[in-house]
């Protein structure tokens, strides 16, 4: 046997080994989750919702860092299905992603066991469906990673935790908005904006103590300003970053985006306002909860608080406020801050460019001219089977092309651990959400214009916070860092929906030509199969 393969496997063996040591000491959760059609009239009027094990939004999942999770999802849709698990890192195993690039879609009467490990992950976070335009009818839901024992956060623990799910909401059936995109049209203003699935919920709470709001962005398209009448709301965490503990009155959040705050419920008792408004829209459509304080005999009274509507540059103002607590723990005893990101030499630049256009009469997006169209066989699947003809690697380049957006199953090649700088650049009139599955990323700078070399010099290499979706504004541009330590193949994409569905988005092929165990793990062995990988064995 050659020296060379011999020291793989034993690498490899010592990899399983590790592998197995490491997840016996982490406990096992197990879900079942059946996802059904029920009716529910969230805007007054009955629709068609996603519900999973009955409810709309799904189940909250609340896991511990470095959990094990079992869950086996069971579609009694008439349509696959698939849920993505939104901020999950799923270290070495982009088989769980739950997106088609990733995954055969669960059809219907049937099921599938994703298997993950919450590694390394302290935060809020939220799953929602990928498939379709499913989204657009619920079965999305919160998805809460708390601390291991003797993991110190930086805050005390609250007296109480409530998840915020909102977002903008159509009155439409999910399948005729989804002809309506196939068709080649863009979607309507939305409707309304919910939170939680309803149009007034009540959250209690004891006046003097002190409570974690987790408010998660699952809406379609549209950014929301949050805010609490009479109360200020301190930020804790990003999307896993503990963050410096300013205080704001109200606080934006992207399509996609989760930010959670501490409320002290410091005021006379009576009943507040709790507003989410839409942000950057001509109509301004307002979402209300209550916060009850248990000693109130006083129903919600006055003018909504007012938030911002269309400023810019507010906005902007309050993204670079956002920081890293360096010295605050993450899921790992290590300050956050011991990674200095800033003084790394970025192995490459990738500049991605967005854009509207309509190819063969229809609408479409793109990006650097490549608009993505789904293969009937998952790009991870053709990969491991070494199937072709399902994608090239040469589809999409690094860099904005001109000429007329071509449609493609675009795949970007990256090695495993380069470290690269991706320049997020919009030249619409609209606000971008960009998320990449697989990583959080640092995001280190805003500006407006067009980015050149020179916009560098702005970049925040101190203390940018690491989060897995970041906002572009309109005429501007967003610069991320990313370390490429995770193999796999990952979607990079808009969290934009319509966007996404009409092809704003590709992988991200992250690859080390060594097979080992130790830079990803094999393919499950429950693996569904469909298109050109039927009949494979995994
Ligand atoms: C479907 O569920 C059964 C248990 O009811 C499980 O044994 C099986 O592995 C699941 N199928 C897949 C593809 O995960
Ligand atoms: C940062 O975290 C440390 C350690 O937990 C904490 O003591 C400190 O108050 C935090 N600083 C800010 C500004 O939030
Ligand atoms: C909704 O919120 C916006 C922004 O704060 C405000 O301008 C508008 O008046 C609000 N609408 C209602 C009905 O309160």
């Amino acid at each position: 046997m050659e020296k060379a393969v011999l020291l793989h496997l034993i690498c490899g063996v010592l990899a399983v080994l590790g592998v197995y040591v490491v997840k016996a000491d982490d406990p096992y959760r197990y879900y079942t989750w059946t996802v059904t059609y029920g009716t529910l009239s969230p805007l007054g009027v009955p629709q068609q919702v996603i519900l999973i094990n009955g409810q709309f939004p799904g189940p909250r999942l609340d896991v511990v860092t470095n959990d094990n999770i079992i869950l086996n999802l069971i579609n009694k849709l008439d349509q696959p299905f698939l849920l993505t698990w939104n901020g999950i890192k799923q270290r070495k195993n982009s088989w769980q992603d739950g997106v088609l690039g990733t995954n055969c879609p669960i059809p219907p009467n049937s099921n599938y066991t994703y298997k993950f490990q919450t590694k390394d992950q302290i935060g809020s976070y939220t799953y929602f469906p990928s498939t379709q335009l499913h989204r657009a009818a619920g079965g999305y839901g919160g998805l809460n990673i708390y601390e291991r024992p003797r993991i110190p956060i930086p805050f005390p623990n609250p007296d109480g935790d409530f998840t915020l799910l909102i977002g903008d909401w159509y009155k439409s059936n999910h399948k005729a908005l989804q002809q309506s995109l196939d068709s080649g049209k863009s979607l309507p203003f939305p409707e309304g904006v919910l939170i939680n699935g309803q149009a007034t919920t009540t959250f209690n709470g004891d006046q003097g103590k002190t409570y974690m709001f987790r408010i998660s962005n699952v809406g379609l398209s549209t950014s929301i300003n949050f805010r609490i009448q009479g109360h200020s709301l301190k930020l804790v965490e990003v999307e896993g970053s503990h963050t410096l503990q300013n205080t704001y009155d109200s606080l934006d959040v992207h399509v996609g985006q989760s930010v959670a705050v501490l409320v002290t419920l410091n005021q006379p008792p009576k009943d507040y306002y709790i507003v989410a408004s839409t942000r950057f829209t001509r109509r301004v459509l307002n979402a209300t909860a209550v916060l009850h304080y248990s000693n109130s005999h006083t129903p919600v009274s006055g003018p909504l608080p007012a938030g911002p509507t269309f400023e810019i540059h507010w906005s902007v103002k309050q993204a670079r406020t956002y920081r890293w607590n360096l010295t605050a723990s993450a899921a790992r005893p290590n300050p956050q801050g011991s990674f200095h990101y800033g003084k790394i030499t970025p192995t490459k630049t990738i500049v991605l460019a967005n854009s509207a256009s309509l190819i063969n009469g229809k609408q479409r997006y793109a990006v650097n001219g490549v608009s993505y169209i789904n293969p009937d066989t998952p790009l991870k699947l053709a990969d491991h089977f070494q199937i072709p003809g399902v994608f090239s690697e040469n589809s999409i380049q690094n860099l904005p092309s001109g000429g007329p957006a071509s449609i493609s199953s675009s795949v970007m090649p990256a090695s495993l651990h380069d470290f690269v700088e991706i320049v997020f650049q919009n030249d619409e009139r609209t606000i971008q959400s960009w998320h990449l599955d697989g990583y959080d990323f640092w995001v280190v700078g805003y500006g407006f214009g067009k980015w050149t070399p020179q916009s560098r010099s702005r970049y925040n290499l101190v203390d940018a916070l690491t989060r897995h979706t970041a906002q572009v504004y309109p005429n501007s541009w967003t610069t991320i860092l990313v370390a490429l330590d995770n193999q796999g193949m990952w979607n990079l994409r808009s969290a934009i929906w319509e966007r996404q569905y009409l092809g704003q988005q590709f992988y991200l092929r992250v690859w080390n030509p060594v097979h080992s165990l130790a830079n990803e793990y094999d393919i499950p062995s429950n693996v569904l199969l469909c298109g050109k990988a039927v009949g494979k064995h995994p």
